[in-house]
């Protein structure tokens, strides 16, 4: 599902150069639930960053469901991103001015789905979630652990066959934590969603297909 080659990333400004990813070569299966570990500042964001086509690489090539990117504009980007991957960020990124419904249904907008459509698949993700009875509700009405499940739900509406997660319990209690990680682990198995998680837990990093471990950029399991 996705195949990074000899991926390198390197950060160049003026006077600093600073080597993100070294020689990282990873294989993600459909259906893998993958958790990444390591210190802050090893490259995890930055993996994250170059799955989720958000940034590319220095140097070697990233397949996502059997497309190579490399070659691909930033219209055809763009589309592909919003077609086949779902981003979860630690900070939510939920619009705050914007209602429940309206957030979830910002990537089929994009899409120029029709309202009637956007609105019968928004419900269906937001009851999947949970939060059939917050619809109405703004994010600043919700809990932190809320606001993740309607993050998810955001990530999912589109149907996408990736879901890639940049810390989503770093800002929750364990309470609201561990009801994030449960959705998690239900997309993942009931809908076969591949997920490719970022965590500093090692209990959470545990319940997950397979953990890979950074340091300084370098992949050492
Ligand atoms: N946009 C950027 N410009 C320059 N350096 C960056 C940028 N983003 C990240 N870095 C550097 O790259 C390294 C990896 O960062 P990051 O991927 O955010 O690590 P992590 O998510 O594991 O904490 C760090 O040394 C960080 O300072
Ligand atoms: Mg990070």
């Amino acid at each position: 599902m996705i195949t990074l080659t000899n991926l390198e990333k390197i950060y160049r400004t003026k006077e600093i150069e600073t080597v993100a990813l070294e020689n990282v070569n990873l294989t993600v299966d459909k259906g893998e639930f993958l958790s990444i570990m390591g210190p802050s500042g090893c490259g995890k964001s930055t993996l994250l960053n170059i799955i989720g086509l958000l940034d590319a690489p220095t140097s070697g090539t990233v397949e996502i469901a059997g497309t190579y990117t490399a070659n691909m504009n930033d219209k055809q980007l763009a589309m592909f991103r919003n077609q086949k991957l779902g981003f979860v960020f630690q900070s939510f990124h939920l619009i705050n001015s914007l209602n429940v419904l309206d957030n979830v249904e910002l990537p089929l907008l994009y899409r120029k789905v029709s309202a009637k459509e956007r609105r019968v698949a928004a419900e269906a993700v937001l009851e999947k979630v949970g939060l059939s009875h917050r619809m109405r509700h703004f994010p600043t009405q919700l809990s932190g652990g809320q606001c993740q499940r309607v993050a998810i739900a955001r990530a999912i509406v589109g149907n996408p066959d990736i879901i890639l997660a940049d810390e989503p319990t770093g800002n929750l209690d364990s309470k609201m934590g561990a009801e994030v990680m449960d959705l998690l682990h239900k997309l993942n198995k009931e809908d076969g969603r591949t997920i490719v998680m970022v965590t500093h837990n090692e209990e959470q990093a545990k319940q997950t297909s397979r953990t890979v471990r950074f340091f300084d950029g370098r992949q050492v399991m």
